[in-house]
This record gives structure tokens, C-alpha cells and sequence, in this order.
């Protein structure tokens, strides 16, 4: 089953779309890795789906239901921009007032434990407004965490985060994505950090989904490489083959997957009489196959 599936969704302020046509697919038990520029429409999306915006048209499925559906709302955690809180009470009381608010069975115990998640039990006496934004970032995270969830909505949860308060958050949600079997859709922009956990990416342009594929597909398409010009293309594929059955022609050359050395490659083809041109060792991560896949984009002409 999927957790969230949105067909048709579009959502427009003052005439101007911010979300168009978006057909979303999140499974169930993934984490969803959800990219895009600046204003491309990452957070209406988040907040179409938790049911803070109205769409103009289209369709939100939660777990096959309506997303409106009592059941399902109240077992969605969400962070989106600000978490909401009240700067004179403490972190424990900001928690404690949210437990109450959705209703949780134990309260004290289920503050606690998100609490203990996000490594924030020595803060829990602290008043909101004297937290620093990485402690406020996690209170929020914490605040998201409450209950027991199905569906996770974060946008942006590790910004302002130092490299510890990332290994918590990053933790934290491998392992509820683990071993409860929890969905996570999270919008983020630091995407070598995304690419750690992510087992799904969606990538949105102008409120549009451009790419959706498992993590695994993408790492398919980002495997390093060598990329080699020589004076016969042709001849130069041919003989590679023997060696990596996998090389492919490729923009006026052929690449060579699974081979980090690209002296080994030359030194082939030197050794079967073949002038290489040009060599090079190509990585690709996320963030490149990210900055390809937009560069590939045309500007659209509806905005
Ligand atoms: N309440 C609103 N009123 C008017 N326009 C809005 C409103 N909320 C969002 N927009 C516009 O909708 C578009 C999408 O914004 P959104 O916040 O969803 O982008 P985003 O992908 O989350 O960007 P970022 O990476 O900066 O967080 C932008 O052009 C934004 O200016
Ligand atoms: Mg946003």
C-alpha cells in the first residue's frame, strides 16, 4: 500500500500555481527524500497533505483513505517551517501541552521517550525562547515524533543542525523507518545528508514532480564511472566490453561503469594499439545527479 498518493493536486495563491498537476507515490515504511529549488513548492505540498492548506483540485490519499479521515490525521506527525510554540514555557511543557493536544495514551512517558530520541533530556527545563535554533530545530523534531505514528511530514528538520544533532535526527528516523515500519517524507536541501537515509526521491520544478524513483534506481544512474574519447569510438567500445561488459557510448564517448582507476582503462587500450583522446574519472552523487537533472529541465512556459 502507499502511504501518501496525490493525483491531479494543485494549489494556487492569487492566481499563481504553486503546486500543479503534482501526482505524488510515497510507500509505505519509506523515507522519501523530497527536492526542489527554492519556491518549488516543497512545503505547500507538505502542507496540502496534512490538511493546513485546501488544494484547488485533485486528489490526497493517506494509507488508501481520505486525507481528511480522522484516523489517519491523528497519527501523522508533522514539522513544517516554525515549529509552534510557547517562548515562556520549557521544552518539557511545550511537549507536554502538544501530548495532551493529540490525545496520546501516556503523556509523561511518550514525552520522555521523544525527549530521549532527540538527545534533549538535559534541556528539557529550558524555556522555548532561550533555546538556541539547533535545540528549537529538535524540540521540533521531538514535537513531530509525538504519539504513535504512521506518517512522518518534516520539512527541513536537520537545517540549523550541528554534525551531532544530523546523527540524531538521521538515526532516529532510520530507525523508525526500521523497526516500526513508519513512512517519512522529508523535504531537505542538504542532500549528501538526505542520501544517507532516503529510499525513495521525488524531485518537484515549479510545483511539478520531475523525477520519482527509489533510491536504488537513482543509485543505478549516479554509479561512478570512467569516461574515455579515443580517435575510434567504435573500436575503442568493442574492445572495453571484453573487459567491462557493462561500458556504454555515451556523449561522443564511451563510459566505463565500475572502474575507479582511469590509468588501468588507458593503459588497455594503449596495450590493444588505441590512442585514448581524452580520460577521466567521473563520481556522482545525489547532488550532482540532482544539479544534472535540473540543468536538463527547460524553463517552463506556464509560470
Ligand atoms: N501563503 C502563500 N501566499 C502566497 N504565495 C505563497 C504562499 N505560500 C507559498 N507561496 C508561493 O508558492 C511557491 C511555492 O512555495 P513553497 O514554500 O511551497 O516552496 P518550497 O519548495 O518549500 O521552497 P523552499 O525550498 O524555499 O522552502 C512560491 O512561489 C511561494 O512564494
Ligand atoms: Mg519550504
Amino acid at each position: 500500500m502507499n502511504a501518501i498518493e496525490t493525483r491531479g493536486l494543485s494549489k494556487a495563491f492569487r492566481g499563481m500555481y504553486a503546486v500543479r498537476d503534482l501526482d505524488l507515490t510515497v510507500p509505505e515504511g519509506s523515507i522519501y527524500g523530497f527536492i526542489g529549488e527554492n519556491g518549488s513548492g516543497k512545503s505547500t505540498t507538505q502542507k496540502l497533505l496534512c490538511g493546513l492548506l485546501v488544494p484547488k483540485s485533485g486528489r490526497i490519499r493517506l494509507f488508501g483513505r481520505p486525507h481528511t479521515d480522522a484516523g489517519v490525521r491523528s497519527r501523522i506527525g508533522v514539522l513544517i517551517e516554525n515549529p509552534g510554540c510557547f517562548p515562556n514555557s520549557t521544552v518539557y511543557q511545550n511537549l507536554m501541552m502538544q501530548a495532551l493536544n493529540l490525545d496520546v495514551s501516556h503523556p509523561k512517558r511518550d514525552v520522555e521517550r521523544v525527549l530521549r530520541l532527540v538527545s534533549m533530556v538535559g534541556a528539557a527545563g529550558r524555556k522555548f525562547k532561550e533555546c538556541s535554533l539547533g535545540m528549537k530545530q529538535r524540540l521540533g523534531v521531538a514535537q513531530a515524533l509525538l504519539g504513535h505514528l504512521r506518517l512522518l511530514i518534516l520539512d527541513e528538520p536537520i537545517n540549523g543542525l550541528d554534525a551531532d544533532g544530523m546523527r540524531i535526527v538521521r538515526d532516529t528516523l532510520t530507525s523508525l523507518s526500521r523497526d516500526e515500519g513508519v513512512t517519512v517524507l522529508v523535504a531537505s536541501h542538504i542532500l549528501g545528508e538526505l542520501s544517507r537515509i532516503a529510499t525513495h526521491y521525488g524531485i518537484i520544478r515549479h510545483g511539478t514532480l520531475i523525477r520519482e524513483m527509489p533510491a536504488a534506481a537513482m543509485s543505478q544512474e549516479c554509479r561512478d564511472f570512467v569516461f574515455v574519447q579515443s580517435t575510434d569510438n567504435q573500436a575503442a567500445l568493442h574492445l572495453l566490453r571484453r573487459v567491462w561488459p557493462q561500458a556504454e557510448p555515451k556523449d561522443g564517448g564511451v563510459r566505463v561503469y565500475d572502474e575507479a582507476d582511469a590509468a588501468t582503462v588507458s593503459r588497455f587500450l594503449h596495450d590493444q594499439g588505441l590512442p585514448v583522446q581524452q580520460i577521466v574519472f567521473q563520481k556522482i552523487g545525489l547532488e550532482e545527479y540532482y544539479l544534472k537533472v535540473m540543468s536538463e529541465q527547460q524553463e517552463s512556459p506556464l509560470r
